[in-house]
């Protein structure tokens, strides 16, 4: 159950506050599903889960709709208000109940334990603090609890990486709702001591030039059953 309750409301103080990012991710992420085959992926994330599942940073809730039957429930976290409003909508429409509610990664609004199952796609790359978001999400799922994930980061040769890192000091976080460029998700995973499951390099899209934006990892990692 989430301590707060769910609401598309904006907080006193919403801890991500992107409204321009917000309006143009709304058109661009729908638009990506079929021409980036975005959707494809999302099938591919979301195959197999079941029971309680957490997803953080849901945007405009563009996964709702590949969730299978045999998840229970989703409780979708999302600061952005103008998001949050169009996730709350995309919540109508879903086959598995979804339940949409403020907050943040590094402060999750739940209980621990209380997941079977965790969701981030295109999120590690936004968080501020990726060390706290991936400590949270390991506290809300249950000991053998599982993560999937699909995340951008560095990649490509060196003259790709420089202009990753160039970005990310200078234009891209501002322009792009807070997002990074040469973030190593699968290192942080890591370090956060999740076990790596299966995981695999993905483009995006997946024909055609690469982008600074363009390295993209898929796959699942495991809260340690302990
Ligand atoms: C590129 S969008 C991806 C949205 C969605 N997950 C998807 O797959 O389309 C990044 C999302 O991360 C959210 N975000 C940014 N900082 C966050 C934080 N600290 N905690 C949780 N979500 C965050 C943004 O509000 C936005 O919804």
């Amino acid at each position: 159950m989430p301590l707060r309750s769910a609401g598309s409301g904006r907080l006193p103080s919403d801890p991500v506050h992107h409204p321009f990012f917000a309006r143009y991710y709304a058109r661009v992420s729908v638009g990506a599903e079929t021409r980036w085959g975005m959707a494809g992926v999302r099938d591919r994330l979301l195959a197999g889960l079941s029971g309680r599942v957490i997803e953080i940073g849901a945007g405009n809730g563009l996964n709702f709709a590949h969730y299978p039957r045999t998840v229970a429930e989703v409780v979708a976290i999302e600061p952005e208000r103008a998001l949050r409003q169009l996730a709350v909508e995309s919540a109508l429409r879903s086959e598995v109940p979804v339940d949409v509610v403020p907050g943040a990664a590094e402060a999750l609004p739940v209980k621990s334990e209380a997941f079977d199952a965790a969701v981030v796609s295109l999120v590690l790359c936004s968080v501020r603090d990726v060390p706290r978001a991936l400590a949270e999400i390991r506290r809300v799922l249950r000991p053998g609890g599982v993560l999937r994930f699909f995340e951008h980061g560095r990649g490509g040769g060196a003259a790709m990486r420089f202009t990753q890192r160039a970005l990310d000091r200078t234009v891209w976080p501002p322009l792009a709702g807070g997002c990074h460029l040469s973030r190593d998700p699968v290192a942080a995973l890591r370090e956060a001591g999740f076990e790596l499951g299966p995981y695999r390099r993905v483009f995006m899209p997946e024909k055609g030039p690469r982008t600074p934006a363009s390295f993209c990892v898929l796959g699942t990692a495991w809260r340690p059953a302990e």
